[in-house]
């Protein structure tokens, strides 16, 4: 949520700066800034919207002045948490002499006091932000100390999550940054340094970064970076190779990053796969999850905490960690949880489930359940994220950055990580080796099941165009299939704006069946798994009430094509990993009718990537 992207070196920062806001335009989106370090002092410009028009205003108004060739400074893209998205709110902030200015990422919770005390002492503020508040707070500080004590100094007074990086007139060959609880990686070039909130902005000019730690200050000039405490005492912190260059973070052809990605998917399940299946004993590989036999068959309980997409994913692990483990389950949604009093003990495994690793909300939920002395595992897609860092325990997705606000390939590949998971611990608890073969089978197969969904690409494009003028749409699925139907509405709603629910298909008669008419679509998830035969008859309960019926069938399936109005076709697969190929065909159904739409696919209105507000 919200971008920071900063730059000190030999080149002019402007070169960095604007393409690393648009790498990470995706975080948040309504307004922009930047501000560099010129002779005279710092400049400014703000904007509200996209990137695109920030860049416009450089353009227009720095181009042939001392800002363009600046070779320091900071930039932000924000999602508005303190007041609207309008140019006094966007970031930098400033200090109440102009000297010193500030981008931020997360909320700082006593904001409000700190902001009266500083009223109380004549500061004035122009925005409603928080961020403005820290930024008179170092401000003042520093007028008696230098720049990183007083940030030590702030953080002292401040509460809440910070990602910030601070740029001083006075100092116009660094950038000090901060993190505490929101990431910052710092990314170390030819004689020059990139800070970044994420490591997008940074893989088109180094592979080797720096990730700091919670509460961690650093001071960061052309060749130098110096890390200390928040008590300003000098640490070390890890050089770290990123594994992904720059043609990941980019569209290489596609219209959209939301359609690259959903093409990705075979090679992301690859990856996701990749050494970790094991033929000869019929189980799962999955070292960094750090769990022996013995501690597995300990497990009595499993707790999937996540938020989204992924906890739709987890809806779908909880079926696997059921029927093939044996083990209790419960899915739950992060918020609720940490707000409820989940009765947890040393026999409970709750393993957070997020694309991001920065979900507020799950990370939240993983604090609750190691103070409740819960185990914790994470199944993270960035690397060295924080909920990574915090469960200390996991399975990388490796499925590659995921930019596309609607979460597409993190999906399928949660899905595969977890069934890998509930594999590993079916083999240590209950399950035979052939039956551990069969599943590694079914697991090795889903690549190439979805290259074939995505060879149905225009079919599934025809049917959304029929459709695509729909107010109000249902999905229904049973089983492995429910969750798909719930995630197959969320897709078609965050992108199109269509009025999108998904329901089970047994539940749309106690309530939901009173809004169906001839122009409320269903999506029916009909493939031939178990549940079909039953969901033959919650089709023909919508079409009695004239909804049209899209069907996904399996190839060949003439019962059900009979009954409904389009089919949008599926290879045959186990029932056991089917969620996959139908969420890809539900994500391309919900791409194709907000394309028709023309909507904003990568950026949804009101969306970010990642969330990191509760
Ligand atoms: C946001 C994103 C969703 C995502 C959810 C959870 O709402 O827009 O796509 O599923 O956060 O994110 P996480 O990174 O924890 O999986």
């Amino acid at each position: 949520m919200c971008g920071i992207v900063g730059y000190v070196g030999p080149r002019p920062a402007l070169e960095v700066l604007i393409p690393g806001l648009r790498r990470l335009e995706y975080r948040g989106y309504d307004s922009a800034g930047i501000v560099v370090a010129a002779p005279g002092g710092l400049r400014v410009l703000k904007t509200p919207g996209k990137i695109q028009r920030l860049e416009e205003r450089v353009r227009a108004e720095w181009m042939g002045t001392s800002a363009a060739g600046s070779q320091c400074g900071i930039a932000h893209t924000r999602w508005a948490t303190h007041g609207p998205p309008t140019e006094v709110n966007a970031h930098p902030h400033t200090d109440h002499c102009g000297r010193l200015a500030i981008v931020h990422n997360g909320i700082i919770e006593n904001y409000a006091d700190l902001k009266r005390q500083l009223e109380a002492r004549g500061h004035v503020f122009t925005s409603q932000t928080d961020t403005e508040v820290l930024a008179h707070l170092i401000g003042v500080l520093a007028e008696e100390n230098d720049v990183l004590s007083a940030i030590c100094a702030a953080l002292r007074q401040v509460e809440g999550t910070l990602g910030v990086a601070v740029v001083h007139a006075d100092h116009p060959d660094r950038i000090w940054v901060v993190r505490r609880g929101s990431p910052i990686v710092l990314g170390m070039g030819d004689s020059e340094t990139i800070v970044a909130s994420d490591a997008a902005a940074i893989v088109a000019h180094t592979n080797r970064v720096i990730y700091l730690d919670d509460d961690d200050v650093a001071i960061v000039t052309a060749g130098s970076i110096d890390v200390r405490t928040a008590q300003n005492v000098p640490v070390s912190r890890q050089v770290a190779q990123l594994d992904w260059d720059v043609h990941t973070a980019e569209k290489s052809g596609y219209e959209h990053f939301m359609l690259k990605e959903i093409f990705e998917q075979p090679e992301a399940l690859r990856n996701a796969m990749r050494g970790r299946l094991d033929p000869a004993t019929g189980s799962a590989k999955l070292g960094g999850l750090a769990m022996d036999p013995r501690e597995i068959a300990q497990v009595r309980r499993v707790v999937l905490v996540a938020c989204g997409t992924s906890l739709h994913a987890g809806m779908v692990g909880r079926l696997y960690f059921e029927d093939l483990a044996d083990l209790p389950t419960s899915v739950e949604q992060a918020a609720e949880f940490r707000y409820r009093n989940p009765i947890l003990s040393p026999h409970d495994l709750v393993v957070a489930i997020s694309q991001s690793g920065e979900t507020a909300d799950t990370l939240a939920a993983v604090r609750e359940a190691r103070q409740k002395g819960a185990a914790l595992a994470g199944i993270c897609n960035v690397v060295g994220s924080t909920i990574a860092r915090e469960t200390g325990r996991g399975v990388y997705l490796h499925a590659g950055p995921e930019i596309g606000v609607a979460s597409t390939k993190a999906f399928t590949c949660q899905v595969v990580v977890l069934l890998l998971i509930a594999l590993k611990f079916a083999r240590c608890r209950r399950l035979c080796r052939e039956e551990g073969e069969r599943i590694g089978e079914a697991i090795a197969s889903t690549p190439d099941l979805v290259a074939r969904v995505l060879e149905r690409n225009d079919r599934i494009a025809a049917v959304a165009e029929k459709y695509a003028a729909a107010r109000d749409v249902f999905f229904i699925g049973r089983g492995h299939l429910y969750p798909v139907a719930l995630e197959g509405a969320l897709k078609l709603k965050e992108i199109s704006y269509a009025h999108a629910e998904g329901y089970h298909a047994a539940e749309l008669k106690h309530g939901p069946i009173a809004l169906l008419e001839p122009s409320v679509p269903v999506v029916a998830l009909a493939l031939d798994v178990p549940g079909r035969d039953k969901m033959i008859g919650n089709i023909q309960e919508c079409r009695a009430r004239h909804a049209p019926v899209i069907a996904l069938a399996t190839d060949g399936d003439s019962t059900i094509a009979s009954m409904v109005e389009d089919v949008i076709w599926l290879p045959p697969c186990s029932p056991l990993v089917a969620p996959i190929p139908a969420a890809v065909a539900l994500q391309l159904l919900a791409y194709h009718v907000a394309r028709v739409r023309g909507c904003e696919i990568d950026q949804p209105r009101n969306l970010a990537k990642s969330v990191t507000v509760e």
